[in-house]
């Protein structure tokens, strides 16, 4: 039993650690995504839904769902989807799939556009808000962007023509220039401690570049978190403020998909303990009810 004991803590305690170690990994940017809700979060996720056929089903099915199912949910009257949000199927009844050969897709991006039925689940909102927000000129890139959320990612910027296209401030790319160069003083400093070098000097080389390391990237997460992690060097046709609430509408979309009866499971969840509530006075009612004639 205790040897139990002892090994159910050790895999608690470094699945613990593993958590920390994930959520501790700054997002850049990471910025809080509003939340709307009821009549506003219909129709904000009507507009995602918009957004994304129009500029992801192409490359993204997200197949665990049909058609009539979103146009009910999202209250969208079908003759409305058939003309407009159906591009790559033809029945209302069908399951949201695009024709993307697999084989062709892994060609052309390295990686196939995964299905993004599930992705908000995967991923979450938070993450899912800030890497469609972070993209940004790389011209090192296949595709001459890259993302800050994801590095070196394999989609292109589909959305560029609503953003614009945004590069790294200067700011930050002094602070990432420092970070490499002191990355670059510990990589020397261990090939020369190998080669037996002085032991204290290159240590000190070491934990003074690390350290500097630590507090440049507190500096990014503070430009990130001031707004000046980005600036925007071509301009789209929507300004930066309705670019973020039309992200805000598209990730609420993929919010759905991920868990479509989400909403329908909330106000269950609110009708039953309402219930519960009633019958509690209820019982007690009839507890005094009962009590009267024994006492
Ligand atoms: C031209 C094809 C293409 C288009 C258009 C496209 N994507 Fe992608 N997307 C990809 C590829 C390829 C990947 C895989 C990248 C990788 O793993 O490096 C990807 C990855 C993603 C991921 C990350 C999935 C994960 O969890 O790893 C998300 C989320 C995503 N795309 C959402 C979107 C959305 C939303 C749109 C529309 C605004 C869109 N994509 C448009 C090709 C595309």
């Amino acid at each position: 039993m205790k040897k139990l004991i002892k090994i159910a803590s050790v895999a608690l305690i470094s699945v613990s650690f593993w958590a920390s170690a994930n959520s501790g990994e700054a997002l850049l940017p990471n910025d809080e995504m509003p939340s709307y809700s009821d009549d506003k979060l219909v129709e904000s996720m009507q507009n995602g839904m918009q957004i994304y056929m129009n500029n992801c089903m192409g490359c993204h099915s997200l197949k665990f769902q049909r058609y009539n199912r979103s146009a009910k949910d999202l209250r969208i009257p079908e003759d409305l989807m058939i003309n407009n949000l159906m591009f790559t199927a033809e029945k209302i009844g069908d399951p949201m799939d695009n024709n993307m050969p697999t084989a062709m897709a892994e060609k052309w991006f390295g990686t196939a556009p995964p299905d993004l039925s599930l992705v908000a689940r995967a991923r979450g909102t938070h993450w899912l808000y800030n890497y469609f927000r972070a993209f940004y000129l790389d011209d090192s890139r296949p595709l001459g962007v890259n993302n800050s959320v994801f590095n070196n990612v394999g989609m292109p910027h589909a959305l560029t023509q609503l953003q614009g296209l945004q590069d790294k401030s200067d700011k930050v790319k002094g602070i990432e220039n420092d970070i490499d160069y002191a990355k670059g003083d510990i990589a020397t400093a261990r090939e020369e401690l190998k080669r037996g070098g002085k032991g204290r000097e290159l240590n000190k080389i070491i934990d003074e570049s690390e350290h500097l390391i630590h507090e440049k990237e507190n500096e990014l997460v503070k430009l990130s978190q001031n707004g000046e992690y980005f600036t925007l060097i071509k301009e789209g046709e929507l300004s930066a403020e309705e670019f973020d609430s039309a992200m805000v509408d598209l990730v609420n979309f993929l919010d759905y998909i991920g868990e479509p009866i989400k909403r329908d499971r909330k106000s269950m969840g609110i009708f039953v303990l309402l219930f519960i509530l009633f019958f509690t006075a209820v019982a007690y009612m009839l507890k005094k009810e009962y009590w009267k004639d024994v006492h």
